[in-house]
């Protein structure tokens, strides 16, 4: 039996059940060339063990992605959903949704993963489910844009996962940006700054892959807490 048909086999329809697919092999694997040969630019290893390990932490029961491409990542998450748990991705190319639909079938999860078509600032105004962990990967310079609504749609005691931060390096450094590179590199520090001051999150960034912010959403108890605090020591 090849790679992609042993994990139709061992994948049902509920995320195989907690059955990690790891990179490297199988579907993933055969997904991983497909990109490489096509320039989809995919998750890298390092970030794809980082989600693997958060979405174990967390077990989420939903998770959003923006910025499907042929699927990887979704199909890769789709191991650490608590039982049960559904992911709903959004893409805006026609030929990458088919190709997500293509290998989501294929790896036995078409019930688990629903692959939403549209632009992501329109699909996300219309959303209205909460969910436990958002993986923002799509158009870098609408990072900022994109925030409102994730953090509308993502739950208190939520993870917001936040890729391609660092943008090669050239958002901390504070050496000049050329100019093609000047207006990503310039959202994506207004989008960092959004993070890092926002009350309701507790935001790091790691140098993971391409640089991966992790925002955690604050209860609300946890912000009465916070507050509670801050009124005493005055
Ligand atoms: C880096 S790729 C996503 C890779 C995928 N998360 C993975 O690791 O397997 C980014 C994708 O986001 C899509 N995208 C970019 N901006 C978007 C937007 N505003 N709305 C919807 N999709 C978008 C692109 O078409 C592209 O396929």
């Amino acid at each position: 039996m090849t790679g992609p048909e042993r994990i139709d086999a061992s994948c049902g329809a509920d995320g195989c059940g907690g059955k990690i697919l790891k990179p490297g092999e199988g579907l993933l694997k055969e997904m991983e060339q497909y990109a490489a040969r096509n320039y989809v630019p995919i998750v890298n290893r390092d970030t794809a063990e980082l989600l693997i390990v958060l979405g174990r932490l967390i077990k989420p029961v939903r998770i959003l992605e923006v910025g499907t491409a042929i699927g990887y990542s979704a199909i890769l998450l789709s191991g650490i959903l608590a039982p049960g748990g559904r992911i709903d991705t959004i893409e805006r190319d026609e030929d990458m949704v088919l190709k997500a639909h293509e290998y989501i079938r294929r790896a036995g999860l078409a019930d688990t993963i629903a692959v939403i078509a549209g632009e992501a600032s329109e699909v996300l105004a219309c959303l209205d489910k909460t969910y436990d962990m958002i993986f923002l990967d799509a158009a870098k310079g609408q990072y900022p844009a994109f925030l409102p609504e994730c953090l509308r749609l993502l739950k208190g005691g939520g993870l917001l996962v936040s890729d391609n931060v660092l943008f090669m390096g050239m958002v901390d450094s504070g050496e000049p940006v050329g100019r093609k590179k000047r207006t990503i590199v310039n959202n994506m520090r207004t989008y960092l700054d959004m993070l890092r001051s926002d009350p309701s999150l507790d935001t790091c960034i790691l140098p993971v892959g391409d640089g991966v912010a992790l925002s955690y959403k604050r209860m609300e108890t946890e912000m009465d807490d916070e507050q509670g605090q801050n009124s005493q020591e005055t």
